[in-house]
């Protein structure tokens, strides 16, 4: 994970602190969130955002997960089970959304992601990263995945557990907070990022 943004935590509050280089420059609609998150870091939400799928009948499939932090290249970090629905509906249509609201600062962020799952035969960076988060999380932690607590927190990632890496196509940003309500579009663009302002500004 990247950089001075702690994440916010796991849903049994363990935190991991990464410091992955940066090797492409901070997207836009990052500097919007980090603040956001930032501003509103005491709340529970700024932990907790919505992952929508789409199923094998072309229906919305919504659900909250954790938020765990940036990837290298502001990628959006989730942990999952490999037996969980999500992996057989992100393995068919890999595009999917993330919902954010943000209570304690009235924003909203709406990304749309192309995820990847990097499980037991994780590469690279991913590999390092998927055991860099499974160690953090403690004995209790990956209980979650065993189904029960082991008698010492295990080094090595059980085969269920899955890096679930979105990676940002665009972003939406709204903001109840201002009057006129003001709403941020940016999509991306080769390397870099189009802006569009869809209300206020
Ligand atoms: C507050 C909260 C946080 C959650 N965090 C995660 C998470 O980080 N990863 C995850 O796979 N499921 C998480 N869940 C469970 C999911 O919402 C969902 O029930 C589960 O992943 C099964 O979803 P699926 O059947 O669509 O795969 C969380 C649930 C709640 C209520």
């Amino acid at each position: 994970m990247q950089g001075s943004e702690r994440p916010p935590g796991g849903a049994d509050g363990a935190q991991a602190d990464h410091a992955w280089p940066v090797n492409s420059p901070v997207p836009p609609w990052r500097t919007a969130l980090s603040a956001a998150l930032q501003r509103g870091s005491k709340a529970p939400e700024a932990r907790y955002m919505q992952l929508a799928t789409v199923d094998a009948l072309g229906c919305p499939r919504n659900r909250s997960v954790v938020f765990r932090g940036f990837g290298p290249t502001s990628e959006l970090l989730v942990l999952t089970d490999a037996r969980s629905r999500k992996m057989a509906e992100l393995q068919a249509q890999s595009t999917a959304e993330i919902c954010w609201y943000l209570a304690a600062t009235r924003e909203q962020f709406r990304l749309q992601v192309r995820c990847a799952l990097h499980g037991a035969g994780a590469q690279g960076v991913w590999a390092s990263l998927r055991t860099e988060l499974w160690q953090a999380r403690g004995a209790r932690g990956q209980a979650e995945w065993l189904g029960a607590v082991p008698a010492s927190a295990l080094a090595e990632a059980v085969d269920d557990f899955v890096l679930l890496v979105c990676e940002v196509q665009q972003a939406e940003h709204l903001q109840l907070r201002t009057d006129p309500h003001t709403e941020v579009v940016w999509q991306r663009a080769g390397a870099g990022w189009n802006t569009a302002v869809l209300r206020g500004g």
